[in-house]
């Protein structure tokens, strides 16, 4: 059938579990999945002009400069797979500024997902994440180990994954917060993200069907 491509945004504090279900919605609908923060290690691991300037305010647990990772989001946005597939953008905007850019555009999601989880559940998340360098999927030495040893052996922690760089990056997130989403309080949908991830997937599942299901109906509407 013909379908309007989806158009989400999911937000969150630091390890609120945004990449977790940006896994598991890809696989179910489809969507180009932009990761501001995967797109930038991409540029520091890569050593590129954005990668060396982006560097420093990662590490520290800050953002990075508004011009750098807008222009990098819109360039994503505007190419042909996103158009075809629909997209989940997934930490940006992440500042008032940023909100306001994708306005100016006429960029708006059909929905806007905030996954909320208590402070200190928060940092143990973090401080216990682990990536897969090769696969890129998510791991947490508790509560999601590792399937093998050769995987183990491979894991590697993210430099702002220390206990004061996650303090700072929740300040920063709180800071932002209110203000972005009032940009988007029409269709905000806050989730419990304070359960096991296929249970928090439920719910983010049936809430992008039945907004499937919307679009079908206002375009069938005309
Ligand atoms: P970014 O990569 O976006 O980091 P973040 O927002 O801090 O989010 P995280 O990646 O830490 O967490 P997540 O919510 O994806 O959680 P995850 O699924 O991994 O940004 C990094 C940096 O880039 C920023 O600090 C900034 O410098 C820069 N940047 C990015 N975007 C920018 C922008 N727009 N403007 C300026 N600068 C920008 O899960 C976390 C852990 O918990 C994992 O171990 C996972 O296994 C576990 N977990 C997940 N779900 C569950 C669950 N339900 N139960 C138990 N454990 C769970």
């Amino acid at each position: 059938t013909n379908q309007l491509p989806l158009k989400v945004m999911i937000s969150g504090a630091p390890a609120s579990g945004k990449g977790t279900q940006c896994e598991l919605i890809v696989q179910k609908f489809g969507l180009v999945h932009i990761s501001t923060g995967d797109l930038l290690r991409a540029e520091v691991s890569a050593g590129t002009e954005i990668g060396n300037k982006a560097k420093e305010f990662m590490n520290a647990g800050q953002l990075v400069p508004d011009e750098i990772v807008t222009a990098m989001v819109t360039a994503r946005l505007s190419r042909e797979d996103v158009k075809e597939k629909g997209w989940l953008l997934d930490g940006y905007p992440r500042s008032f500024s940023q909100a306001q850019s994708l306005e100016k555009l006429k960029i708006r999601p059909d929905v806007y997902v905030v996954l909320e989880v208590p402070d200190e559940i928060l940092i143990d998340r973090c401080v216990g994440r682990r990536l897969d360098p090769v696969t890129r999927k998510i791991y947490h030495l508790k509560s999601f180990p590792p399937e093998t040893k050769q995987i183990k052996a491979r894991l590697v922690t993210r430099p702002d994954d220390t206990g004061e760089k996650v303090k700072s990056r929740l300040e920063i997130y709180k800071q932002n917060a209110k203000a972005i989403s009032s940009t988007y309080s029409n269709i905000m949908k806050k989730i419990d993200g304070n359960r096991q991830k296929d249970i928090v997937f439920k719910d983010i599942e049936s809430l992008l069907s039945q907004t499937q299901k919307d679009n079908m109906k206002s375009m069938e509407a005309g």
